[in-house]
């Protein structure tokens, strides 16, 4: 496995009090493999993702426990040096927001290219040919001559294939991208993502693509993990969950999009809000949602179950909601 997130916590200080932000995340992508994450707002699927990156503000954050093993190694028992030459070369992020991510004071160009001075030692001019190389992989038009603009002379779908150009730079073998579309138009965001898709076979990464697009997800992911207040609830093949979720929550998700074929589709909720991570209800943390809850769920946590060899779901009726009995 090339990266392994293992019981995963995470905790916020607050004013209000302690918010449970991530409550025990267990996933894994692989090499070559692209995994989804899907889940309402709030559900934990950013905070994991930085905990992962190592660019959680701690405090207020706190990492309660858990592992990171990246190809084996636990990134959190590195030290913040160590972390940091992981966080250049061997995994990159992209952000929804790529105006934000960039520097406004920089031409592309030289943000691209000081990714080689600073890890690779290169020259300035033989970084800038190489941000060249990079704009013309994520077609970017004319990129021998914007590669001297500034971000904010870019549009939102090139602002964004910059940011993959940066992400890409030092060959990363990770990707984690956090609704990496969600800012963009539907024709651009079909552009990003087919980008993309290509670049992940091209080089053979692993990709973790947070969203909100059944429609996205379908297209581009082998697997799915699907987050609901800090946890995974279900992990599966994509092709799999879509035929028969093993969980509630996952049903009510389906079941909100009529076609799951249409792009740019956003999950609608499903009925009931989710709930404060500040205040979590007991047991499982779906039960007042949930269609299927019965008392044993507003007592007992449901662990994750292993539904078959590639699949886990943290429903204790996930048999009952594989055979379809749970409408959300
Ligand atoms: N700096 C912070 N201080 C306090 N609470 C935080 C902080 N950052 C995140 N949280 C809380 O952690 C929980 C998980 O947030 P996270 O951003 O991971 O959600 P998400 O699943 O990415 O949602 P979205 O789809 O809206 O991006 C939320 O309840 C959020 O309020
Ligand atoms: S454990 Fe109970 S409340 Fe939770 S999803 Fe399953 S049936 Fe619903
Ligand atoms: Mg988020």
């Amino acid at each position: 496995m090339l990266l392994e997130v293992r019981d995963l916590h995470v905790e916020f200080r607050t004013r209000d009090g302690i918010a449970h932000a991530v409550n025990g995340v267990t996933y894994g992508v692989d090499a070559g493999e692209t995994l989804a994450v899907l889940g309402e707002s709030g559900s934990g699927k950013s905070v994991t993702a930085q905990a992962v990156m190592g660019i959680l503000d701690i405090p207020p954050a706190r990492i309660g426990g858990g592992q990171v093993l990246f190809r084996g190694t636990d990134l959190l028992t590195l030290k913040e040096e160590q972390r940091r030459r992981i966080r250049g070369a061997r995994m990159a992020m992209i952000f929804q927001d790529a105006l934000s991510a960039l520097n406004p004071v920089l031409t592309v160009g030289d943000q691209i290219g000081e990714l080689f001075t600073v890890h690779r030692g290169m020259s300035r001019k033989d970084a800038r040919a190489r941000a060249v190389e990079l704009m013309d992989r994520v077609r970017i038009p004319a990129a021998a001559r914007r590669v001297r603009d500034y971000p904010h002379q870019f549009s939102g779908g090139m602002r964004q294939r910059v940011m993959i150009a940066m992400a890409l730079a030092l060959e990363p073998d990770l990707i984690i991208a956090d609704e990496p579309t969600t800012a963009l138009d539907v024709t651009v965001q079909a552009q990003v993502m087919d980008l993309l898709a290509e670049l992940r076979h091209a080089h053979g990464m692993g990709l973790i693509l947070i969203t909100h697009d059944l429609g996205v997800v379908a297209d581009v992911a082998d697997r799915i993990a699907v987050m609901y207040a800090g946890r995974i609830v279900e992990s599966a093949p994509v092709h799999d969950l879509y035929r028969a979720p093993a969980h509630p929550y996952t049903r009510g998700l389906l079941d909100s999009v009529p076609r799951l074929d249409h792009k740019g589709r956003q999950l609608r909720v499903v009925r009931g809000l989710p709930p404060n991570p500040r205040s979590l209800p007991p047991g499982c943390a779906f039960h007042p949602r949930c269609p299927l809850a019965r008392e044993v769920c507003r007592t007992d946590v449901p662990p994750l179950y292993e539904v078959s060899e590639t699949r886990a779901s943290a429903c204790h009726f996930w048999r009952e909601c594989l055979d379809g009995r749970a409408g959300a």
